[in-house]
């Protein structure tokens, strides 16, 4: 077993495995090159040899421990027929979902349809991947990927989501159920079609109203979490609630997940201190302290070492990384975390 999937099996490593969230992506020049020649991005994410192709690109030139296959959160909207197109230097963009009987939830029969070439670029690039690699599935967590159906876009405030979730609870809980079911066959295609761990990503965590967040963020990471086990799935999944602070114990409690990811705002001596120490965690380095890439890299990369140096933990970021970030210092965060760990 490799040590990405031992240290989510709950084993400490001496080195600590590493990765980094979006790994594929437009800091590496062979990415864009691919990336280029298919501007759809939707069309590019359906591409099982492309998908494939930039899933190893990092694994190739920085040797990390795990892949994280290319797609993206938005492909369950746009398998639920939003849609979902990405414009350049603005990112995605959708026809905003105005009222729930928009949603029909016979959509869902099309979903893994819809979805099957993440299958098989999932497939295509387990047997291209040598075997102490682990190779990840993913998708967003129903809040998140909500938003963006809400909002039509990216957002800062989050209004309209939260207006809904005030004043039309039936709706939006109609919505919510769909999109749980949707990331369910999402994240069970992914696991059938060889996928060693799975993720699930609550970027926009930070903007549900604490008042909401157990049956907002918590609950359906729960309800997922329980199908994929009653479908037989085993796959460890890491839970990533971004920026909920002290709401990760409440969250790890209710959720059952087998790891979880940690955002640079999280203080790691408290989440150490109140996490139980048998649970693995992984980050949670600040994606923009590579653009520096100086000594105060080094030393928060040296801190969280020492921080968790005694329970399991993978080595990554808070957040993805950024486009502007130079190559060397990415290099230059891999060789300090396998030579300090
Ligand atoms: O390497 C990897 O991490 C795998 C691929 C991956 C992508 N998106 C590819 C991508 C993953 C894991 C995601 C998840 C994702 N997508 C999230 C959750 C993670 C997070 O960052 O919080 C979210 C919120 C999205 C939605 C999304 N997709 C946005 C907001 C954007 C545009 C922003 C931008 O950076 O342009 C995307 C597009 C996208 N998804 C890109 C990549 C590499 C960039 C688009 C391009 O190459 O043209």
């Amino acid at each position: 077993m490799n040590g990405f999937l031992k240290t989510l099996a709950g084993h400490r490593m001496p080195i600590p495995p590493i990765w980094m969230m979006r790994q594929a992506g437009r800091y590496l020049k062979e990415y864009r090159d691919v990336r280029e020649t298919t501007p759809n991005f939707i069309s590019f994410c359906l591409n099982p040899e492309k998908a494939s192709n930039v899933t190893i690109q990092p694994i190739t030139r920085f040797g990390f421990d795990a892949a994280i296959i290319f797609s993206d959160i938005l492909m369950v909207p746009w398998a639920l027929d939003r849609n979902v197109r990405f414009k350049p230097n603005h990112g995605p963009m959708l026809d905003p979902l105005t009222d729930a009987a928009s949603l029909d939830d016979a959509l869902l029969a099309n979903v893994v349809v819809k979805l099957a070439p993440v299958a098989d670029a999932i497939t295509r690039t387990r047997s291209l991947l040598r075997e102490d690699t682990a190779l990840i599935g993913f998708a967003g967590a129903p809040w998140t990927v909500m938003t963006y159906m809400l909002e039509g876009g990216s957002s800062k405030d989050f209004n309209i989501s939260r207006q809904m979730l005030w004043n039309d609870p039936a709706g939006f809980n109609k919505i919510m159920d769909i999109v749980t079911q949707a990331t369910i066959e999402f994240l069970s295609l992914q696991a059938h079609a060889g996928a060693d761990a799975l993720m699930l990503f609550d970027s926009w965590a930070s903007a549900v109203p604490s008042w909401h967040r157990d049956a907002i963020v918590n609950k359906p990471a729960a309800i997922i979490i329980s199908a994929l086990r009653a479908r037989g799935i085993s796959q460890p999944v890491i839970g990533f609630p971004k920026g909920i602070g002290e709401g990760i114990l409440p969250y790890v409690d209710q959720v059952g997940v087998d790891a979880l990811g940690l955002d640079h705002g999280m203080d790691i001596r408290w989440a150490h201190k109140n996490l139980p120490i048998n649970l693995p965690v992984q980050g949670n380095l600040d994606p923009i302290s590579l653009l520096s890439g100086d000594d105060a890299m080094l030393a928060n990369i040296d801190d969280i070492l020492e921080v968790f140096a005694e329970r399991p933990h993978i080595f990554n970021l808070g957040h993805g990384i950024t486009p502007a970030t130079p190559i060397a210092n990415v290099t230059k965060m891999i060789a300090h975390v396998r030579q300090a760990g």
